[in-house]
């Protein structure tokens, strides 16, 4: 079905066959970053959970190696689930992750490679005392998994990693320390807890500066460092993340506003994105962030089409010094490497309710920038009062307002019947004050039966004196679109019928009523990266 092949990515890390799930211990060694991964070797639907592995020099570009470590175990018999790597002062690597086992009952393992002289790391030894944690009092037996990268204590002979779970519909994070990463003590109370939350996976702490780039790795705590907390909130299936402070002494993190903390306050996309986990890159001094893009049509589909979900485009993490309140993420610049031809379109006026074709062909691979000047007077004089807008309930960008929606659309066809606006929608309520939201509008992506057709989006901070911006990766059927240098970011999976085979557009609009907008444009078509095994037999 060629329809079904043409939504292969080509850019996106994606395993050859079958079922993946969440990024899992990345980590560099001796010139190569290494990415595991929750994969079934059997199937594409979730099941017989194994680790993959691939290699890469640059994140972009990748090699397929052996599993690393597959259910043979009672205690990982149903599934050797999520873990964490931690490299150790000393350049051992420590592999802890969750093992489902022969009961169903979730414990932590640990693992390390059988040789660190092996850049490949090829080889893991499962720890013959395994498992070094079963369930505490208090906490349900399938409700204790996925451990994060250690940090050290206080006093810096001892390391902390925290693990999700939940009482009652309490996500909590619970923290244990260890020395030998063997046995563990409980330490009293938790991280954090949010009431109403449910189940944390996939939980995530780390430092994140408030002054430099980012440079500083998972263990410091000094001054001008906030903490990042992360859980995969199960029951909204999205990652939601707050800025707090850690206190390591009171074993503590305190969001700094209480009114967004995790699981009701910021995600880190508000698209399909999931199960995500950074790691420190001590080869560029960067934090590095991993998600999983799952699908959204069916499971007959996947099956048919042999394979399901792609890991995003690694993503750099900073605080966003500017507004102090979120953290930004932004392609990894490695993935510049992609770009070939580009065209520019230079300040395009687009009038109240216009359409503007852009001539770019084979559109199915492509890095957008795109940057929107609105007429400042226009704004001035508009009053709505009372107006409120949240993309996914307001119709997607057929509904005009005053100030919003103007985007681009991408993935289209020549007609429109099929495409993807992503777009910036702006309210000024009775206050005066001008609010933006970031939006992408799957409503019309796919003309297929069973696929998500929905509209995602969130605010974004537009501060004084910035123009819009966005920049979209488009990859065959994912989008990948970052709003305000990365304040803002939405996933979009999608299934386009109508622009396969090189027939895809992209268009500008403008649909608000009134305001001009002037827009200047680049774009880029990207390459495939070169994604296949290891050549071992070249060797
Ligand atoms: C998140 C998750 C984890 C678990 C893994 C199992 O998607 O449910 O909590 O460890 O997937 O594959």
């Amino acid at each position: 079905n060629a329809m079904l092949s043409w939504q292969r990515t080509a850019y996106h890390f994606q395993p050859e066959h079958n079922w993946m799930n969440d990024p899992n211990g990345p980590l560099f060694h001796k010139g190569w970053y290494h990415l595991f991964y929750q994969y079934n070797p059997y199937s594409a639907v979730w099941g017989n959970i194994t680790w993959g592995h691939a290699v890469s020099k640059d994140l972009i570009h990748w090699l397929y190696l052996p599993f690393a470590m597959v259910p043979d175990h009672w205690y990982d018999f149903n599934g050797v689930w999520t873990g964490s790597a931690t490299i150790l002062p000393d350049g051992q690597i420590v592999m802890l992750y969750t093992g489902n086992t022969v009961d169903g009952v979730q414990v932590q393992c640990l693992a390390y490679p059988a040789n660190l002289s092996d850049p490949l790391l090829l080889d893991w030894i499962k720890y013959p005392g395994n498992p070094v944690l079963v369930p505490p009092p208090g906490i349900g037996v399938e409700d204790f998994r996925d451990p994060t990268t250690a940090w050290l204590s206080p006093d810096r002979d001892r390391w902390r990693i925290t693990i999700g779970s939940k009482v009652n519909q309490t996500g909590i994070s619970i923290v244990y320390e260890t020395v030998d990463f063997k046995s563990y003590e409980l330490l009293d109370g938790v991280l954090h807890g949010v009431p109403g939350t449910g189940m944390w996976e996939c939980v995530d702490f780390y430092p994140i500066s408030m002054t430099e780039a980012n440079w500083r790795d998972t263990s410091v705590n000094i001054r001008d460092i906030k903490h990042v907390l992360k859980a995969s909130v199960k029951d909204l299936t999205s990652d939601y993340y707050a800025l707090g402070t850690y206190n390591p002494f009171e074993n503590k993190w305190t969001p700094d506003d209480q009114e967004l903390d995790v699981g009701i306050g910021l995600r880190y996309d508000y698209g399909k994105y999931y199960a995500s986990k950074t790691f420190f890159d001590q080869n560029k001094k960067r934090r590095i962030l991993w998600g999983w893009i799952k699908e959204t049509d069916n499971e007959a589909d996947d099956i048919m089409k042999g394979w399901a979900s792609v890991q995003s485009i690694p993503r750099t993490i900073v605080f966003d010094k500017k507004t102090g309140s979120n953290i930004l993420q932004w392609p990894v610049t490695e993935v510049e490497d992609l770009r070939s031809e580009v065209v520019e379109f230079n300040s395009v006026k687009l009038g109240p309710g216009s359409i503007a074709p852009l001539e770019v062909d084979t559109a199915s691979q492509l890095d957008i920038v795109a940057l929107f000047d609105i007429d400042k007077d226009a704004v001035e004089e508009t009053v709505e009062a009372d107006v409120v807008y949240n993309c996914p309930t307001n119709g997607g960008a057929a509904n005009r307002g005053k100030l919003g929606p103007f985007g681009i659309v991408v993935l289209a066809d020549e007609t429109l019947s099929e495409g993807t606006p992503i777009y910036f929608y702006a309210i000024k309520g009775a206050s005066g004050e001008v609010e933006t939201h970031f939006c992408a509008d799957e409503l019309r992506s796919s003309k297929a039966p069973e696929v998500d057709r929905v509209v995602y989006g969130s605010k974004v901070p537009v501060l004084n004196g910035e123009k819009y911006s966005l920049r979209s990766l488009v990859d065959h059927s994912i989008v990948e679109s970052f709003a305000q240098g990365g304040r803002t970011v939405i996933t979009s999976r999608i299934y386009p019928t109508k622009v396969i085979n090189g027939a895809s557009r992209v268009f500008l609009f403008n649909n608000a009523t009134g305001v001009n907008v002037t827009a200047s444009v680049k774009i880029w078509k990207m390459d495939s990266a070169n994604i296949r095994h290891f050549p071992f037999d070249r060797l």
